[in-house]
């Protein structure tokens, strides 16, 4: 039902090392007002993203930082209530880059119309939207794996990382994962098929990595960074290919000092870091795929769901710490 009031999240400082809570504040704010070419949004879905950190850094970035006191950026799924603009009615379900508000009033340009009749809502924030979209260009694009070679992927139960190895096994690859905790591992192996899962918190995780890659890596879809990625360094095969899409893990540290750089030398490794926004041209028919393949049963997901727009700080925190199991997303309304 809609109010007179919308509520939302804004940076209200920037975190030196770890983010916390404290540096977002939930504040009410005017309804947005419709203008011409405009869609009233009421969001349902908050995506809550890796990628927001570095968005509240003030470090030099591929993107613009958010400033303190503005609404903090992000994607969200809703349903329009009000528009001016024909190709959008009240009720459709769409995409948009909203930030983390309750209410938007988004030139319709920048809206997404989704259908929703096959796969739900929320799908469109992970599997069928940016991270799934992330995956699919990784693997297909810089990895370009072949069947029967080795993929490895890390934060596997997380939302790029679960599709990255369950695109790979579709291409008859051998997949491991490595995740965090052994819940997170027999979901991997159980639930998505991979051939393996390494826990990265278990002592023995060297060991039990180099007993997963008898036969070294010929795919690297790298998410982590740190200690992890140097290590799976020093596993690469000789011309192994690696997908450099993120490292979460040193979002909120001093970067690692990496020791294992010769390996790509000596390998003779094709690197290639990228941006999934690079290629928007490509999304839409990526998305088509993942879609097919979702509704086709060859793609699984899982959601992490925190409820209310108040609880997204504490979420998104979290899930720097890997305490989503799954993508994270905040529930905002029915
Ligand atoms: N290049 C691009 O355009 C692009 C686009 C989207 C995402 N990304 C990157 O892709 C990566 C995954 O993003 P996502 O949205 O799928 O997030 P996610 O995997 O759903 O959630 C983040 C996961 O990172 C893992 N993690 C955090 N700190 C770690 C640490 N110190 N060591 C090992 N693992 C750690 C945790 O999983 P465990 O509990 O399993 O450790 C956590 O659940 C991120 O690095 C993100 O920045 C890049």
């Amino acid at each position: 039902m809609q109010t007179n009031t919308n509520k939302q999240v804004v940076l209200v400082s920037r975190p030196s090392g770890w983010v916390t809570a404290d540096n977002f504040k939930l504040i009410n704010a005017p309804m947005p007002v419709l203008k011409d070419g405009q869609v009233l949004i009421r969001n349902q879905w908050l995506s809550l993203d890796p990628y927001m950190r570095g968005r509240i850094s003030d470090a030099k970035s591929y993107a613009q930082s958010v400033n303190v006191g503005e609404l903090m950026v992000g994607g969200a799924v809703g349903k329009v209530i009000e528009s001016s603009w024909p190709q959008f009615k009240v009720g459709d379900s769409v995409l948009a880059a909203t930030g983390w508000q309750l209410y938007a009033a988004m030139n319709a340009e920048q809206v997404l119309k989704i259908d929703t009749t096959q796969v739900r809502a929320s799908a469109y924030l992970g599997i069928l939207g940016m991270p799934g979209i992330t995956a699919w260009r990784g693997l297909m694009e810089i990895c370009e794996p072949k069947a029967g070679e080795t993929v490895v992927v890390d934060a596997a139960s997380g939302a790029v990382g679960s599709v990255v190895g369950q695109l790979a096994k579709n291409l008859g690859c051998r997949v491991v994962g490595i995740a965090g905790g052994p819940d997170k591992c027999r979901y991997v192996v159980e639930e998505l098929g991979f051939d393996a899962c390494v826990d990265h918190l278990s002592e023995n995780f060297e060991n039990e990595l180099k007993a997963q890659l008898p036969s070294g890596i010929d795919c690297l879809f790298e998410n982590v960074g740190g200690p992890i990625f140097e290590l799976l360094l020093s596993l690469m095969n000789p011309f192994s290919r690696i997908a450099l899409c993120g490292m979460v893990s040193e979002f909120n540290q001093p970067a690692h000092a990496y020791k294992t750089i010769r390996s790509i030398l000596i390998n003779r490794i094709k690197i290639q870091g990228f941006i999934v926004s690079d290629k928007l041209e490509s999304w839409p028919a990526i998305r088509s795929n993942l879609h097919d393949l979702v509704v086709s049963g060859k793609l699984k997901f899982r959601e992490s769901v925190a409820e209310g727009l108040e609880s997204a700080p504490d979420a998104f925190v979290g899930m720097l710490k890997g305490k989503n199991f799954g993508k994270q997303l905040v529930k905002l309304s029915d």
